[in-house]
């Protein structure tokens, strides 16, 4: 069976990906379960060049199918803020809690209807040189406030119409069907599906 890894060492991100992804004939593993692996700095300046470099970077290294995901949250009221920084915008080492108290410091007396934002996605699946992109975006609005406990990052004040809830109120498939993630595993599961029926994967 062919393996598929994962480059990321996030279990919030792993556990979303292989909802989606676990019916294929694939064996997913993560970077967490490889030794040996290079660190890869996300010093790109799009999410994008992050991806690919993530991807890249691992398949070379592994010499396995490998897809990375970078994902970013972009506030209009912001600028688009903290859009290729999210996972650092309260500082290098902030926790995900960090980063929410700072944003909803940041966004302190603007109004509900100034409140859009979106998380996007983009997945880079990397076969060596070879390099595949898919991009997904979620729309919603930033809460004033959190609310539930599931998720991870900024779910709990990233509220979606949709649901007529925050990302941290609904459950793992729920989020999965509407979410950037979800939007983008979609597309790559097309790809993978497509890469197998052209018999393009080895079983390994
Ligand atoms: P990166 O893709 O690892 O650079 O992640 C960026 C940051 O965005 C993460 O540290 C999380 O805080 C946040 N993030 C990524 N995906 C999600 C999501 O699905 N929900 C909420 N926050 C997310």
């Amino acid at each position: 069976m062919q393996t598929l890894l994962l480059a990321t060492r996030n279990p919030d991100k792993i556990k979303e990906i292989k909802q989606v992804l676990s019916h294929l004939p694939l064996k997913i593993i993560s970077a967490v379960d490889l030794k040996n692996l290079p660190e890869v700095v996300e010093d790109q300046p799009t999410l994008k060049g992050n991806a690919i470099k993530k991807a890249t970077t691992l398949s070379k290294s592994s010499a396995l199918l490998s897809l990375a995901d970078d994902t970013g949250l972009q506030v209009d009221a912001l600028d688009g803020a903290p859009g290729v920084y999210s996972s650092r915008y309260a500082g290098e080492r902030a926790s995900y809690d960090d980063n929410v108290t700072k944003l909803l410091k940041e966004m302190q007396g603007v109004a509900e209807n100034r409140r859009t934002a979106r998380f996007r996605c983009v997945m880079a699946l990397a076969d060596g040189d070879k390099i595949e992109t898919v991009e997904g975006v979620c729309e919603g609005l930033i809460l004033k406030v959190k609310r539930g406990d599931k998720g991870f990052g900024y779910d709990p004040v990233f509220y979606t119409p949709v649901y007529n809830k925050s990302f941290a109120e609904i459950s793992l498939e729920e989020k999965n069907k509407i979410s950037h993630r979800g939007i983008a595993l979609d597309k790559i599961r097309t790809l993978l599906e497509t890469k197998f029926s052209r018999g393009v994967a080895q079983p390994g």
